[in-house]
């Protein structure tokens, strides 16, 4: 059989455990499958965490007992109302996103979510937002979910840090890239960002780090998940 069948399979195999996992595991949602609607309907790439990944990072924001939560690229707010969901009732998430027609859909579905009270986004590129953010002296987050331009990632970790405390998560998607992560003479800017971003926190002690590999309705790809130790 021709690996290029075996890999089609894969991926089918893939997507209906997810499909599986996600009718067994999570309730219907109709404020997040609206998120999803109004973000096709206006348009947006359907690259939003999948609804696993997002009850996952609800559960990670829920036992990090985070009060404050960064976000970097909002698109349409999927991942936003999982994270935001999980605050406690003072708590405040910050998300970061450079598109205005993004941002349009995702404060729209955040308010109907009923959580624009919990949500504040901020419009332009996410390293200008940074260095605004580090100029407030704002309270530092206590996690930090990482999921715009690739290439941005290693700056927005070193812009990102300063309004971290020891013990923030952080938390990084599409750093797996179907594999393509190991090519260390890629040509593509997306692997190069995510490989400068896995070895700044590799090679810096106030990071302990890990990264999981993913398979299911994205293909395959993964998170990092690292920890400040200390600043
Ligand atoms: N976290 C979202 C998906 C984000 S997709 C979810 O899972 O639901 C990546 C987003 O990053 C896009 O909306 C894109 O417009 C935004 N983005 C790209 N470059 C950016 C930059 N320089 N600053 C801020 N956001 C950026
Ligand atoms: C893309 C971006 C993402 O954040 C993602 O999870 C999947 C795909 C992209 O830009 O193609
Ligand atoms: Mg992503």
């Amino acid at each position: 059989m021709p690996s290029r069948q075996i890999a089609d399979n894969a991926e089918e195999l893939w997507a209906s455990v997810d499909s599986y996992l996600d009718k067994l595991l999570l309730s219907p949602d109709p404020l997040l499958q609206s998120a999803l609607d109004a973000g096709s309907a206006a348009g947006l790439p359907a690259i939003s965490v999948s609804p696993l990944q997002g009850k996952l990072l609800e559960i990670l924001a829920q036992t990090q007992s985070a009060r404050r939560i960064l976000e970097i690229g909002a698109l349409g707010g999927y991942s936003t109302i999982h994270l935001a969901r999980a605050l406690p009732p003072q708590g405040r998430l910050i998300t970061l996103e450079l598109e205005p027609r993004h941002a349009e859909v995702a404060l729209a579905n955040i308010a109907r979510a009923g959580l624009s009270h919990a949500v504040e986004l901020r419009l332009g590129p996410a390293l200008d937002s940074l260095l605004q953010l580090q100029s407030e002296g704002v309270e530092p987050f206590d996690l930090v979910f990482l999921d715009a331009d690739k290439p941005g990632y290693p700056h927005y970790l070193t812009a990102f840090l300063p309004v971290c405390r020891p013990g923030t998560l952080i938390l990084a998607d599409n750093v797996i890239r179907e594999g393509k992560v190991i090519d260390g003479s890629s040509s593509d800017p997306n692997v190069q960002g995510v490989r400068e971003f896995l070895a700044l926190l590799a090679g810096d002690p106030r990071f302990s780090s890990t990264a999981v590999q993913t398979v299911g309705s994205k293909g395959h790809d993964g998170f990092s998940i690292s920890r400040v130790l200390s600043l």
